[in-house]
């Protein structure tokens, strides 16, 4: 049974979409962790709801990034998580965690990438003018939004399409997109 980690930096529906997915058995796996980045972020108290131990950070009390990797990097290794998913972490993952979980990092952007990488991929949606966008689960690699994709899902843009309308609809289909592909990674994969 797959052991992760999930790293999270807002509201956590995604999170809450893989701890109900666990929970169901749609999604083999045990949820060691939650590492969160944003003391406020309502994501903590669904971990706590959840039983789920936190590792809550602030990037600007450590000297760099290297420094608060190697400590997540540690809580890690002692919880025996194999791997690393992100729901909405806004950081670049560095070389400490990339060296050691190399191939075992997958993120979702809310758009079909290469369009639209960074942040507010559904904001670059609706101001581009799209008829079609979606949610993109890809591999982590060094750059932003650049790893291997492993599954996309097309979300249409209709008239009079608002922000939140789009991001209500992109989330709906992460939701459920997230837990059934990290499932079939898991099984097909000796990751
Ligand atoms: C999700 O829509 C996710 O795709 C996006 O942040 C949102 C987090 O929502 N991620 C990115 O934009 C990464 N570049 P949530 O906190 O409700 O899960």
């Amino acid at each position: 049974m797959r052991q992760i980690a999930i790293f999270a930096s807002g509201s956590g529906s995604n999170f809450q979409s893989l701890v109900d997915a666990v929970q169901s058995g749609t999604l083999k796996a045990n949820i060691r962790l939650l590492v969160c980045d944003q003391p406020g972020a309502f994501v903590i108290h669904r971990a706590q709801t959840a039983g789920i131990p936190t590792f809550v950070f602030r990037a600007k009390d450590y000297e760099n990034k290297q420094t608060f990797e190697q400590e997540i990097l540690n809580e890690l290794a002692h919880l025996g998580v194999d791997f690393i998913v992100l729901a909405g972490y806004m950081r670049l993952i560095g070389p400490t965690l990339l060296e050691s979980f190399g191939g075992r990092i997958v993120n979702i952007h809310p758009s079909l990438l290469p369009s639209f990488p960074g942040k507010d991929a559904i904001g670059q949606a609706i101001e581009g003018g799209v008829k079609i966008t979606g949610v993109t689960i890809h591999f982590v690699d060094a750059g932003m939004d650049t790893g291997e994709i492993i599954a996309q899902e097309i979300v249409r843009v209709t008239t009079g399409e608002t922000r939140q309308s789009l991001q209500d609809k992109i989330q709906h289909v992460e939701h459920h997109l997230y837990p059934t592909t990290l499932n079939h990674l898991f099984l097909t994969t000796g990751h």
